[in-house]
């Protein structure tokens, strides 16, 4: 008998989870104050801060690792802290809880969490086969997780919280500390999870990570959820895109300053590159022309001014800019507004990765 199945994709109003003024604090510090969020099923829900933001301690309680000291949370439809069993039943976690044993090899590992979760020994070792192969870790199966690589260890930390396809599965700074080629396998084995059903919630201090899985984001900074939304809804509250354009001829860069400072309102960039302008435009503005539409008539305006355009690009605004308009700092770890890698899993994450 399985008690998850039906319970995929099947929280009140299609959520996974749902939290209302979720609160908790380590002595004076509000280390989350006041967390609603709202994750719909079977996809990869986003919760993108710096280091120290909350998005630990917002896991743990969803995990039931952690007792909230205010507020409420819902994993399909089961209160955390009042049926912690259920959750419990539903839930993986991993990233900076791994339960590996270094000693123990790559298939070891798998094969006795199988076990222990109640597969018959030939399907443990077929599940642990299967799950080495797909992350990549068939040649080193036999080989102490100890020797593991820090992308390695990720992915058999990953495996382990797979064994039992959780329907959702929580997966913490899962890519803190990797190279780029670990990082990309990381994010596969993340495709794949979510497309079997489960599913993630990830937090991240990396945008480009949220930018590349999440369906939808939340923005959280001090214990608090400053901005959420899909991506292109973030991008678009911050109120700007971009818009590139590269001249013929160098000489008339000035003229072209003049026409697009008018045409867009706005002010108007010049780059290093002396035939290249940007200029940035409002979404959604007050005179309610969208970005793509002011873009254009720029383009015509630059047109009748007899100024020949090589190169036109409207861009949206990067998730950088999204986390600096609504903060007011950048999200790069260890930043002057970061409280940098001092909490105890960041340690740990520090020395698996190394
Ligand atoms: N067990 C704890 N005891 C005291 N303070 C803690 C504990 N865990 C986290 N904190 C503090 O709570 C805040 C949020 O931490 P955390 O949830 O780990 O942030 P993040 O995971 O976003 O880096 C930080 O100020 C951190 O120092
Ligand atoms: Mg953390």
């Amino acid at each position: 008998m399985s008690s998850k199945q039906p319970h995929r994709g099947q929280g009140p109003g299609g959520l996974a989870i749902e939290t209302a003024g979720l609160v908790k604090t380590f002595g004076e510090n509000r280390a989350v104050d006041g967390v609603d969020l709202a994750v719909p099923a079977g996809t990869v829900y986003g919760v993108l801060g710096p280091n120290g933001a909350g998005k630990t301690t917002t896991v743990k309680m969803l995990a039931t690792l952690l007792r909230p000291d205010g507020g409420e949370a819902h994993v399909f439809g089961h209160d955390v802290v009042r049926e912690a069993d259920a959750v419990r039943r539903l839930v993986s976690l991993t990233g900076q809880y791994a339960s590996v044993d270094e000693d123990l090899t790559g298939t070891e590992n798998l094969v006795l969490l199988a076990r222990l979760t109640g597969h018959p020994k030939k399907a443990a070792y077929a599940r642990a086969e299967q799950l080495l192969d797909a992350f990549g870790l068939g040649d080193a199966a036999s080989r102490q997780v100890k020797h593991y690589s820090g992308g390695m260890r990720r992915r058999i930390d990953i495996a382990a919280s797979i064994l039992n396809t959780p329907d959702l599965l929580f997966l913490d700074e899962p890519t803190t500390g990797l190279d780029p080629r670990s990082r990309n396998q990381v994010w596969d084995i993340v495709r794949a999870v979510v497309a079997h059903g489960t599913t993630v919630l990830l937090t991240t201090q990396y945008l480009d990570e949220a930018d590349q899985l999440a369906a939808r984001i939340a923005v959280i900074d001090k214990g608090k959820v400053i901005a959420e939304g899909t991506k292109g809804e973030l991008k678009a509250s911050v109120g700007a895109g971009s818009v590139h354009v590269r001249l013929r001829h160098a000489d008339q860069r000035a003229e072209a300053q003049d026409v697009l400072r008018l045409a867009l309102d706005a002010a108007i960039q010049l780059e290093p590159d002396p035939v290249a302008l940007t200029a940035r435009v409002g979404e959604g503005s007050s005179n309610g022309r969208g970005a793509a539409e002011q873009a254009s008539r720029a383009l015509a305006e630059l047109a009748r001014a007899g100024i020949t355009v090589d190169n036109f690009s409207l861009g949206q605004p990067s998730l950088d800019e999204v986390f600096l308009a609504l903060t007011g700092h950048t999200s790069e770890p260890g930043s002057p507004d970061g409280t940098g890698p001092d909490t105890p899993q960041d340690l740990k994450e520090a020395e698996v990765s190394r």
